[in-house]
C-alpha cells in the first residue's frame, strides 16, 4: 500500500514542479455510492431499529461509505462491476442486515463476510490485509475468530466483495462482467462466487444495476 502512496507524492511534486496542469490526479473514477442509491437495492436498510441478529446490522448511510470505499481500494471503476458486487453483497447480507451466515446446516460456522464468502476465502482475505497481520496468527486457525477479526473493522468487513471480484475471478470474468450483459453476470454468480444465477440474486442485480445507472 505505500507503495502507491510514495509514488503519488513523486508524482504530484514532479507536476507541481514543472506547471503542467494538473490532470485530475484523484482521477474522476473516485466511487462515491450515496445513500439513496444503496436504499433503492436494499430498501430495508433504512435503520437498524430492532435488527434480527445483534451487532450485524448496518444502515444504507454505513453501507454506501464503506463500499465506495471499497471499490477505491481495490479499484473497481466499473459501473457493471460494482452493481454485480453490490447486489451480491446486499442480497447475501439480507439488505446488510448480517454479516456472517445464520442459515442452519453450516455445521458450527455460518463463517462469512458481507458477501458471505466461506472460510477459506476469509482466510485468504484476511491474509491479504497487512493491518491485520499481527492480529491473524491468534485466528488464523479459528474460522469464528478469523471471521469475527474481518468483521470487527467495517471497512474489512465491507471490504470481502470487493477484494473477492478483484482477486477471485478471472481477467475472462471481469471482461465478461464489465460488458454489462445479463450472461456477464451470470458467469460471475455461477463461475466465479460459485453460486445459482436464481431469480433472487437477479432481481438484486438488477435493481443495482438501475440505481447506479
Ligand atoms: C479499520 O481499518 C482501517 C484500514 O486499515 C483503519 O484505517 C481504521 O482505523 C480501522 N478502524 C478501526 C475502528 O480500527
Amino acid at each position: 500500500m505505500w507503495h502507491k502512496a510514495v509514488s503519488l507524492t513523486l508524482l504530484t511534486l514532479t507536476l507541481s514542479t514543472t506547471a503542467i496542469p494538473l490532470p485530475s490526479l484523484k482521477h474522476a473514477k473516485e466511487t462515491s455510492l450515496t445513500e439513496a442509491q444503496i436504499l433503492q437495492i436494499a430498501p430495508t436498510s433504512n435503520t437498524c431499529e430492532n435488527p434480527p441478529a445483534e451487532g450485524e446490522c448496518a444502515t444504507a448511510s454505513q453501507a454506501a461509505k464503506f463500499i465506495s470505499q471499497s471499490f477505491n481500494t481495490y479499484e473497481v471503476s466499473s459501473k457493471a462491476e460494482q452493481a454485480a458486487v453490490i447486489g451480491l453483497m446486499a442480497f447475501e447480507s439480507e439488505d446488510f442486515k448480517y454479516n456472517k451466515n445464520h442459515f442452519p446446516g453450516t455445521p458450527g460456522q455460518g463463517i462469512t463476510a458481507r458477501n458471505m464468502q466461506s472460510p477459506t476465502f476469509n482466510k485468504k482475505y484476511a491474509s491479504s490485509i497487512s493491518a491485520l497481520k499481527d492480529k491473524l496468527a491468534a485466528v488464523e486457525n479459528s474460522p469464528a475468530d478469523l471471521l469475527d477479526l474481518l468483521r470487527d473493522n467495517e471497512t474489512y468487513d465491507f471490504g470481502s466483495g470487493a477484494w473477492f471480484l478483484t482477486t477471485q475471478c478471472s481477467a475472462d470474468i471481469r471482461t465478461a462482467l464489465k460488458a454489462g450483459t445479463e450472461s456477464g453476470w451470470q458467469r460471475f454468480i455461477s463461475e466465479c462466487v460459485g453460486t445459482e444465477a436464481s431469480s433472487d440474486r437477479k432481481a438484486y442485480w438488477q435493481k443495482a444495476v438501475k440505481a447506479l445507472a
